[in-house]
This record gives structure tokens, C-alpha cells and sequence, in this order.
């Protein structure tokens, strides 16, 4: 799949989050929690290298609870990483994340020895959404401080914990090829730099093997056994639901394609990961044997 992944202002945030890693003490990375492997950071975890880790499955509302179960555990056996499901929304998530950093980082604390926390995640994961929830009234301090660049906000949770936040960060270069089109089918990457079809052809075919009920119940094929339909014949089902016909009865893939996207990005399909731990394993050992 043609993805432009690395735009230019990617190199910004890159050099952003170099530049910061050096004085912080800790990193926060929002994942989807739908999309825990595909939307982790290669290359923040080459930046941040040593530094404990926080990862968050963000949009849990919308994940299936089972497999983030299995995802929670997968993260929390790694070395000096914890890890923990939310929605951004929820009432309580600046405390459950301000406590899990306190915890992890006991030797931090008070105005001598400020917590300092660098949060990073992929584009449309949830990071605003979090952040905006979490300043409340709290100060935001933005770019022209001594110390902080125009590319990243410092923000005081409280007089000893100090949030530095970083533009959305995607990596050069996808190694897991159904990583790329989770990310896609995700809303993590630009409409102009990816193909919709493909990405909601793959999308079909994963849900089609793994989640076939919920398909059935979304989309009410009137055929069975529609375990039997391809990803094709789903679209097209699809199409012929909503409407998405040209002259003649012919398919419009195109429209059929925006909206199975805009049915999973919204959670219309049901609760879904796209991926287990045990899949991902599987997928990477395909993508280092090319
Ligand atoms: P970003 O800064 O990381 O790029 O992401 P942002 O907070 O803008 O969130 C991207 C979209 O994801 C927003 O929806 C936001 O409401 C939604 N979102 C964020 N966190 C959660 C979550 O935990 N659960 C669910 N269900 N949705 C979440 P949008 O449709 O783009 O915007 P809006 O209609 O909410 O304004």
C-alpha cells in the first residue's frame, strides 16, 4: 500500500521529542487500544531508550474487552513499562495516569525534584482529547518559554508534575504490512495518502474471519451462509445497504469504502481489535523473513 507516512512536519515532532527526552524522566504513549502493536511507536522507542514507560490503550470504549485484557498483560510483562486502558473522557483519567507515573517514579516529587513526563502518541489517537481533559484549569504553557520549542507545550498538573507534550508522531517506515493498513483503517494516517478501498477491503476480510457476528448483525446480509462471501462481496453488500450504486446499479466502491471506515471509526461495527498479541507475533516473524 502507497502511504506518504513521513510527511515533513513529522520531522519537526521527531526532532521535538529528541531534543526533550533528555530531561525528562519518564514517557507516556497513548496506543489505540484496537490497534495496541500497530499504533507503537519504533521510533519513539528508539528516542526514549531506558526511560520507564506508560503505555496507554486509549479508546477502550470502542476495543474488545478480551483482547485488551491480553494486551494489558502483554505490555505489563516488559521491563520498566505499565500499562493501562482508558477513554479519554472518563472522569477519572488524570488520576489514574497521574498515579500510575507517581508510582512508577517514587524517587520524583516535590518542587526540588519535579516529575517530569513526556506524552507522545500517533495522530488521532485520543491525545487532545486526554490533555484537554486533563488541564482543566491548570495552566497551559505553549512556546515561548526559555527551554520549549514552538513544537511542544509544557503543562503543570500540579506544581511537581510537569507534562511535556509533542506533536503526533508517525515512523518512516512500516515493517508489519497489516500494520499499515490497521493504522489506516484507524484514521491515524491522511485520507490523501492512502487508498480507502484497499484499506477497507483488508478491514472486511479481518472482520469477516475474526468478527463475523458483528458484521452479520451491522450489515444484515440476506444470503446465507454469508461466512462464505470475500472481502469483495461484502463491499458490495455493503453498497447495495447504503445506497452507494452509480447509473445502471453499478457499485460506487468508493462511497461503500467511507462508510465500513466510518462505521468501525465510530464503533457502528461493535467492540473490535484488530490484532492479538499472538497474531502480531506472527505477522512480524512473516515481515523478517522478506
Ligand atoms: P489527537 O489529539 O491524538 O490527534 O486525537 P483527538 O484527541 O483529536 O481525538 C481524535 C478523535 O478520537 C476525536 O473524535 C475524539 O473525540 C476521539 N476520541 C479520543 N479519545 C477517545 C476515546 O477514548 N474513545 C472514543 N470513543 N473516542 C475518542 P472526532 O470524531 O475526530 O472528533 P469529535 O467529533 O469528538 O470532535
Amino acid at each position: 500500500m502507497a502511504i506518504q507516512w513521513f510527511p515533513g512536519h513529522m520531522n519537526k515532532a521527531k526532532k521535538a521529542i529528541a531534543d526533550r527526552i533528555k530531561s525528562i524522566d519518564m514517557v507516556i504513549e497513548m496506543l489505540d487500544a484496537r490497534l495496541p502493536a500497530s499504533s507503537e511507536n519504533p521510533l519513539l522507542a528508539q528516542l526514549s531508550r531506558g526511560k520507564p514507560k506508560l503505555k496507554i490503550l486509549n479508546k477502550q470504549d470502542l476495543a474488545d474487552p478480551e483482547r485488551t485484557a491480553l494486551w494489558l498483560n502483554e505490555f505489563n510483562s516488559r521491563e520498566h513499562t505499565q500499562a493501562l486502558a482508558l477513554d479519554a473522557s472518563e472522569a477519572n483519567a488524570t488520576t489514574k495516569i497521574t498515579r500510575a507515573c507517581r508510582q512508577m517514579m517514587p524517587q520524583r516529587g516535590g518542587l526540588d525534584k519535579p516529575l517530569r513526563v513526556l506524552i507522545c502518541g500517533i495522530p488521532n489517537v485520543g491525545k487532545s482529547t486526554l490533555i484537554n481533559g486533563m488541564i482543566g484549569k491548570k495552566s497551559a504553557k505553549t512556546g515561548n518559554e526559555p527551554g520549549i520549542t514552538k513544537a511542544e507545550q509544557r503543562l503543570f498538573l500540579a506544581d511537581d508534575f510537569w507534562l511535556y507534550d509533542t506533536p503526533g508522531m508517525l515512523w518512516p517506515k512500516i515493517i508489519v504490512e497489516q500494520g499499515g493498513y490497521n493504522l489506516a483503517a484507524s484514521g491515524a494516517v491522511g485520507r490523501n495518502a492512502l487508498d480507502e478501498e484497499e484499506v477497507a477491503l483488508v478491514l472486511l476480510d479481518y472482520l469477516r474471519r475474526h468478527y463475523l457476528p458483528l458484521l452479520q448483525e451491522r450489515y444484515q446480509p440476506d444470503r446465507d451462509p454469508s461466512s462464505h462471501w470475500d472481502d469483495v462481496a461484502w463491499l458490495e453488500w455493503v453498497a447495495q445497504k447504503r445506497g452507494a450504486l452509480l447509473g445502471g446499479g453499478r457499485v460506487n466502491y468508493q462511497k461503500a469504502a467511507e462508510a465500513v471506515l466510518g462505521d468501525f471509526r465510530g464503533g457502528h461495527i461493535g467492540r473490535i481489535t484488530l490484532e492479538t498479541p499472538n497474531q502480531w507475533a506472527g505477522w512480524l516473524k512473516t515481515a523478517r523473513q522478506k
